[in-house]
């Protein structure tokens, strides 16, 4: 494993890790969260700072959800299959007071093996599902609700991914109207993932999306792409609070976390970093990471003068 998750030695391979064309968005966006710093305030009294705070129905423990990774045979070897990753993964985020999203690959057991682990846990994990034909996505909505799941997600920048180019299922783009009849479909809480400008964000929201996940998906589908950190600002401004906003890529410490609830994010999701803890210590794995993103977070919190999520202010941080 890499000492720091920062997109430069898996560049750009894909299948694998890696980010799509010359491979630099992934390390782009790692490197835009380090320019953001924190402004340390100790004078004033706080007390011991809660991180606590809550998603759909959730009870988080801190603002972090596990991001969906999904098809691990093929980008991660032959160790674990997505449900064998999967129950690792949904365990460690019981235990830690967490949620995790799984992913969905062109392997229908990809996602049929995702809701039956969140079943297993009476719902306690976010299905998210690729931007399919209506037909393949009603089948998915089915697995979705039978879970027992508060949420779904749909990445829907997915499009771009190389190794979905040209297959049947057809997996595409998607207008305001399909993803409202998505909504009406699944009558559940719609996080839509994969949105990188103000325009983008608002059409999600006319849609009905409940929430939004800045994302370019670590880089994988499209080359050049500014950071999730660049755009973060300008999108959370352009919602108005309409909807949640998460934000994802390249976020690794809980100073990070700290930074993107100071620019308006809701919560962060984190993906690969969850990855590598249970390829490392399996569900154990998964604990100790959430452990430490914690204290760094309270740390942050402590050093800056916030003593609970909503006190995080634009002002504790500067470019
Ligand atoms: C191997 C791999 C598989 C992924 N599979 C999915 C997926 O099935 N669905 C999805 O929405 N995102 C998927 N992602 C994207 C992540 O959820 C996340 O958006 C991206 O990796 C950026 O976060 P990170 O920098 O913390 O890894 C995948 C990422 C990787 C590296």
């Amino acid at each position: 494993m890499c000492p720091v998750c920062n997109g430069k030695a898996c560049g750009n391979t894909i299948p694998g890790p890696g980010a799509k064309g010359v491979g630099d968005v992934a390390i782009r966006n790692y490197d835009k969260w380090k320019e953001v710093r924190v402004n340390m305030d100790v004078i004033g009294e706080i007390g011991e700072p809660s991180t606590e705070t809550e998603l759909f129905g959730y009870k988080l423990a801190l603002p972090l959800l596990a991001g969906p990774v999904g098809a691990v045979k093929m980008h991660y070897g032959d160790r674990y299959t997505d449900e064998e990753y999967n129950q690792r993964l949904i365990k460690g985020c019981i235990d830690s007071k967490i949620v995790a999203l799984t992913g969905d690959g062109t392997d229908p057991l990809v996602m049929e093996s995702a809701c039956q682990v969140i079943k297993s846990v009476s719902g306690h994990g976010i299905p998210t599902v690729k931007p399919w034909d209506i037909n393949t996505l009603k089948e998915k909505i089915a697995l979705v609700k039978a879970s027992g799941a508060k949420a779904f997600a749909m990445d829907i920048d997915a499009a771009g991914l190389p190794f979905l180019k040209g297959r049947i299922p057809p997996a595409g783009r998607k207008t305001v109207d399909q993803l409202k009849e998505i909504v009406d479909l699944a009558g559940l809480p719609f996080i839509v993932k994969g949105i990188m400008t103000p325009d983008s964000a608002l059409r999600a929201v006319s849609a009905g999306a409940s929430a939004i996940v800045v994302s370019n998906h670590g880089g994988r589908v499209l080359d050049q792409c500014p950071s999730t950190c660049e755009v973060l600002e300008e999108i959370v401004q352009a919602v108005e609070g309409k909807c949640k906003v998460l934000v994802d890529g390249g976020l690794r410490d809980g100073l990070d976390i700290f930074k993107a609830i100071a620019m308006g994010a809701d919560a962060v999701l984190m993906a690969r970093p969850f990855v590598n803890a249970i390829y490392q210590n399996e569900s154990e794995g998964v604990l100790m990471l959430v452990e430490r993103l914690t204290g760094e977070l309270k740390d942050a919190m402590t050093m800056c003068g916030a003593s609970d999520i909503k006190e995080i202010k634009r002002s504790m941080v500067r470019f």
